[in-house]
């Protein structure tokens, strides 16, 4: 079969990887892709937002099946214009996407359907001042969030009304996330740890992925600016078999019942963000694709033929709970560029790839990287390399992947010492 990964970060990386022990796949293609996925297959010089390009291209090589990595093109229609063509696509449609795309749309689209969430109003832009008494009224702590994708900086946990109003201004008057600002949501703040769980679906019938645990602030214990994700481990120990018995009874299967129900039916990977409260599970925000780094974890533990689950998805036919979970644990960390997420530099040279690559159990997973005309490799984005690891326990693939870590060097090399933590502080081999 010959599949093309669209998407040019660690999750793609970690994706092509994963398809790539499927004997089934005949010929791996990456648009764009980066250095790591180039060693895997073939990269393809096509912007992810290029959907005629893309188009064009799966006709002309005869790709017989399409996985999206990231959200923007899935919220555009990329799912509808390939399949419009006549070719075979993992995601969901734009209506489907909007479960990301739109905020309000998600949290409405829960409240219609009994899933678990905070309490919320939306506030279109021209409600600048109903905004400001509704937070005034609540009070804080309090969560206000553009409507809209904003690369995951659309969302502010406030702990004062004057934070709040602050981000409400940043959204509404400084425009600062554009059209995505264009409505306003209000929500109550919850309190709990954070999960992701990820099932592939065909719409009606899923699997889940071992459910997994992002770090999304910079700093250590959780402080500091969020950004995309600073590191990642799986197995989540706080998931035991009855919350996630509760999670597919209560989040997971009436979303796909509800998409179902109003015409939209939800094809693809449905990434629930959740929070674990002393109420139960609660969604915090539908992704409509893999997580980055969740991918980078989640995608090793998985024993089943990775080929052969998308095919069957992409035919309707995935059989409810198929998936095979390999054993054992895997721990994910990012070395990112100094100053992100705010401001960095790019173009240092990286050093140890190979040294990091040869240790067992390990692999780099290339986010923000390139090659220069010699070959060498520069740091080319805020997120560069993810370290992964594998062991038979959550503290040895964290102890691998660390060990890892001090092998990779580049200017400014910054990451996160505590990663996977809270995996062990729930867990007993720690
Ligand atoms: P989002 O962009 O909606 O994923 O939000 C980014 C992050 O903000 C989440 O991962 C949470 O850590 C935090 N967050 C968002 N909404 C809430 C909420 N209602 N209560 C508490 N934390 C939240
Ligand atoms: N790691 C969070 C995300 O992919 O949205």
């Amino acid at each position: 079969m010959r599949i093309l990964v669209i998407g040019s970060g660690g999750r793609e990386h970690a994706l092509v990887k994963a398809l790539a022990h499927s004997s089934t796949a005949s010929a791996l293609f990456a648009a764009p892709g980066n250095p790591g996925t180039a060693q895997l297959g073939t990269n393809v010089d096509i912007a992810s937002d290029d959907l005629d390009g893309l188009v064009t291209f799966a006709e002309r090589e005869d790709i017989d099946l399409t996985i999206v990595g990231p959200e923007q093109p899935l919220v555009e229609g990329i799912v509808d214009r390939f399949e419009d063509a006549g070719l075979r696509i993992i995601g969901p449609s734009a209506e489907a996407a909007r479960l990301e795309g739109s905020k309000a749309f998600a949290n409405q689209f829960m409240n219609r359907h009994e899933i678990p969430t905070a309490s919320f109003r939306v506030f279109e832009h021209d409600e600048y001042n109903e905004a400001v008494h509704y937070i005034e009224e609540v009070g804080a702590p309090i969560v206000v969030k553009a409507d809209g994708l904003a690369a995951g900086k659309g969302a502010f946990v406030c702990s004062t009304v004057e934070e709040a109003r602050d981000a409400l201004d940043e959204i509404v008057k400084e425009r600062a996330f554009g059209t995505a600002g264009d409505k306003v949501v209000v929500e109550e703040r919850m309190v709990g740890e954070e999960v992701s769980v990820l099932a592939l679906t065909d719409g009606s019938h899923y699997v889940l992925l071992t459910p997994s645990q992002d770090h999304k602030p910079i700093g250590e214990g959780g402080t500091g600016p969020n950004t995309g994700g600073m590191g990642a481990f799986a197995p989540a120990p706080i998931v035991d078999g009855s919350l996630l018995t509760r999670i597919c009874r209560e989040i997971i299967e009436p979303t796909l019942q509800g998409m179902q129900t109003e015409g939209t039916p939800y094809r693809g990977v449905l990434y629930c963000g959740l929070m674990i409260t002393p109420d139960g599970p609660k969604v915090v925000e539908y992704n409509c694709r893999l997580g980055d780094p969740e991918a980078q974890v989640v995608l090793p533990l998985v024993e089943s033929d990775l080929v052969e689950v998308f095919d069957s998805l992409a035919d309707g036919a995935l059989e409810t709970g198929s998936l095979r979970a390999a054993s054992g644990a895997a721990a994910c960390v990012v070395l990112a560029s100094g100053g992100y997420p705010i401001q960095y530099d790019t173009g240092y040279d990286i050093t140890g790839v190979e040294e990091a690559e040869a240790r067992s159990n390990t692999s780099v997973i290339h986010a923000g990287t390139r090659r220069r005309e010699d070959g060498s490799l520069v740091t080319d984005g805020g997120r560069v390399l993810g370290i992964t690891a594998r062991g038979a326990e959550l503290g040895t693939a964290i102890n691998r992947a660390y060990q890892a870590v001090d092998l990779v060097d580049f200017s400014g090399k910054t990451h996160r010492s505590d990663i996977g933590e809270k995996g062990l502080a729930h867990s007993s081999d720690s």
